[in-house]
């Protein structure tokens, strides 16, 4: 059998795709008799922020507003928290890209169960009720949290950038309008897309895909194939920015099969170091590729057909490497960052980088080349080359 004996996967209970699409909000949570929401986004002054927020009062319900601005961290998350149960909400909504999903999924867990993110995070507590009511509405195309079950957070105790993850947190309801991505700048429409393909491509070579998840990684491939320097090109093209949100939420369906050594990489160094994580997964993608392209060869094959650079006439190894000049080309043509020499201000302690990435992600057993240490160095190695 050339996939797992068991597996699971966790979807969420209600997908809604479509523009202007937030207009079924207060009636989704009208019927679930909710009267509060924690309303979590970037920005109140975004303007969806503002046009649900009007919809929701409308229809008698009481918002609740919390801002995350930039990856969570344990002390964001713990204070929404503290308001979310200082104002007896009942259910949450997100707005935003990775960062704001990922904290309001936390909150809701954290005001039922109790305790604090770090003992999720860091100390093995287990959840035992099921949170709130939980809507995800993505404004950025590249980390596919709406479909996940995990949050990433940032611990500043300890310096490291760690998951938590439970069944239940996952999102009841997503709603998908590509039209709320119109206004995100170039630069992260970018890094966003590279961690949408990063999650599909890993996915797909993953020792735990299945056929699910390599569906829906496949297509992921191809819809950011076809669309990512559409979108960043020309950011008003709705039909580029529906391609992507549906290939960001599809990436987050693949990853219930593992990450691998790019994100084993990316997840770690990228809190460190302070890189936003698109970023961080453009940088270390074509690295896992190559170290890993002899341990899945025919998946490569695969994935470069899906990029529109495979040839059934040439080898194996011909065909990685147009796989791996499309994603030069794509990185280039994007302004994604492909070296992660420039936001290093001195060269590291090897010896540190490893054993951060080893307290994070260096649990990881789904990478098709064993994760060894040397592996890690190689790949740091590697993402350190200027081209
Ligand atoms: N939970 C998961 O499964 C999962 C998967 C991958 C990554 N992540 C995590 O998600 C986080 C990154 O999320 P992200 O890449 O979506 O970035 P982000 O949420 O940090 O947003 C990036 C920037 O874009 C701005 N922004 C968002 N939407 C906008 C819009 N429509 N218009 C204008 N500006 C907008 C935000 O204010 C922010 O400054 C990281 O912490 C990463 O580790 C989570
Ligand atoms: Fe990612």
């Amino acid at each position: 059998m050339k996939f797992p004996e068991n597996f699971e996967m966790v979807f969420n209970r209600r997908l809604i795709f479509g523009k202007n699409k937030i207009q079924e909000i207060p009636g989704i949570l009208n019927w679930y008799n909710k009267k509060k929401v924690l309303f979590v986004t970037f920005s109140s002054q975004f303007s969806t922020y503002n046009e649900l927020s009007e919809l929701l009062k409308a229809s008698g319900l009481e918002v609740v507003p919390y801002e995350v601005k930039t990856e969570p961290s344990l002390q964001t998350i713990d204070h929404g928290r503290d308001i979310y149960m200082e104002e007896n909400c009942d259910c949450t909504i997100a707005l935003g890209g990775g960062s704001v999903i990922d904290a309001a999924k936390v909150i809701g867990m954290l005001a039922v169960n109790g305790g604090d993110t770090e003992d999720y995070q860091m100390r093995g507590r287990a959840v035992t009720v099921e949170p709130p009511l939980f809507i995800a509405i993505p404004t950025t195309s590249g980390t596919g949290a709406e479909a996940t079950k995990t949050s990433v957070v940032i611990n500043n105790n300890n310096h490291l950038k760690k998951s938590l993850y439970h069944n239940t947190m996952i999102a009841d309801v997503v709603v998908l309008d590509p039209a709320l991505t119109l206004t995100l700048p170039p630069a992260i429409t970018a890094a966003t897309g590279m961690d949408a393909l990063s999650h599909a491509i890993e996915s797909f070579v993953s020792l735990n895909a299945t056929p699910l998840t390599e569906m829906y990684g496949l297509k992921a491939i191809e819809l950011v194939n076809e669309n990512l320097e559409k979108a960043y090109s020309n950011p008003d093209d709705v039909d580029a920015r529906a391609g992507m949100m549906l290939a960001s939420y599809l990436g987050g369906c693949a990853i219930t099969a593992g990450i691998g050594i790019a994100h084993i990489m990316a997840q770690p160094l990228g809190g460190e170091y302070g890189i936003p994580h698109g970023d961080a997964c453009s940088i270390f993608l074509p690295a896992s590729i190559r170290l890993n392209s002899e341990y899945a060869e025919e998946k490569y094959v695969k994935i470069s057909h899906a990029m529109g650079v495979g040839d059934s006439s040439l080898s194996n190894k011909e065909n990685i490497e147009h796989l791996l000049d499309r994603i030069k080309q794509l990185q280039k043509a994007i302004h994604a960052p492909s070296c992660l020499k420039p936001y290093m201000k001195e060269e590291p302690e090897m010896d540190y980088l490893i054993d951060v990435i080893k307290r994070t992600t260096g649990h990881i057993t789904c990478n098709p080349k064993p994760l060894t240490e040397e592996l890690m160095k190689e790949a740091y190695e590697m993402a350190m080359k200027e081209d």
